[in-house]
């Protein structure tokens, strides 16, 4: 059994491969090619083998996978081409995929969550032994900013169901390596609802809402990248993007882990 893990320099694909180890599973690494550090870093993860494939050259994607039972599909985050990408990770010929995709992907507002959407559907269509994951944004992505101001470009009351990325690790090493998750697509979201005001409040910093227009013209980020990312903002300034735990709760076999818990846990040992 070798378990493919695509995106797995990314924060993600980190703690995907981690969780992995941990069971003593044996893991294929598939990294950029170029990016020496990435290579290294998945290896002190525990990764059994890495190999580099840019998810955009269907031949390299197909060599890298070849031989794996299973492969866990990242795509990189806020990609304009994440369908073709991923079709050429499904295309390799590995029996069993787990794709990494996000808490409610049916939302067209976002186009990189309606993306993923359109590769839920390729999955549908395919002839492949397939379990969708739908994580929440990371309780992780929250962190003390260096001027000790949470800013965000959208309400600092909007809710959010905040998971652990550890929690969606341990979901997707188990999903990969027990029997019965075929067919299933699993909506991970954290314990409670929390906007970004109480998470400032339980980072000891304050929040602000920074205009929109002015995040615009500060972004480094440029086309796809910064229009998605805006659209993810206008959605969340509404709506805020909230979920249940029920699900996940079931699939740890606890309760998942508290915001709260997650940043003391980010305080003593930075992820
Ligand atoms: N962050 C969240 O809160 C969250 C929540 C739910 C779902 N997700 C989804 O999780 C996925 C991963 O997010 P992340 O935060 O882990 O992103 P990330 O840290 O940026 O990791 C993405 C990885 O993909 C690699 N990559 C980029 N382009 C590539 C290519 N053409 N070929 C091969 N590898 C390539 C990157 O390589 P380099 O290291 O060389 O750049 C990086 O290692 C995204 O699809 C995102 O939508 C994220």
């Amino acid at each position: 059994m070798t378990i493919a893990v695509t995106g797995a320099a990314g924060k993600t694909g980190r703690a995907v491969l981690a969780a992995l180890a941990e069971l003593g599973v044996p893991t294929r690494a598939l990294v950029r090619p170029g990016r020496p550090g990435s290579t290294s870093a998945v290896a002190d993860l525990g990764a059994t083998e890495t190999v580099t494939a840019d998810l955009a050259d269907a031949s390299q994607v197909a060599a890298a996978l070849s031989g794996a039972s299973a492969a866990y599909v990242i795509a990189p985050n806020v990609h304009p081409d994440e369908p073709s990408l991923v079709a050429n990770v499904l295309a390799a010929g590995v029996p069993r995929v787990v794709y990494h995709s996000v808490l409610h992907p049916s939302v067209e507002a976002m186009p990189h969550h309606w993306a993923k959407a359109r590769v839920e559907e390729a999955l549908l269509a395919s002839d492949l032994d397939w379990t969708v994951l739908q994580p929440c944004a990371y309780a992780q992505n929250l962190r003390v900013p260096a001027d000790a101001v949470l800013r965000v470009p959208y309400s600092v009351d909007a809710r959010f169901a905040f998971v652990d990325l550890l929690d969606v690790a341990a979901v997707a090493a188990s999903v990969l390596t027990e029997p019965g998750h075929s067919y299933a697509s699993y909506q991970l979201a954290g314990p409670e609802l929390l906007s970004v005001a109480d998470a400032a409040v339980l980072l000891g910093v304050r929040a602000e809402r920074q205009n929109i227009n002015e995040w615009y013209l500060d972004t480094p980020l440029r086309g796809y990248a910064r229009d998605a990312l805006g659209a993810m903002f206008a959605y969340y300034d509404e709506h805020g993007l909230v979920g249940n735990p029920r699900v996940i709760t079931a699939l740890l076999g606890r309760a998942p882990t508290a915001v709260a818990d997650v940043l003391a846990r980010a305080s003593e040992r930075p992820e």
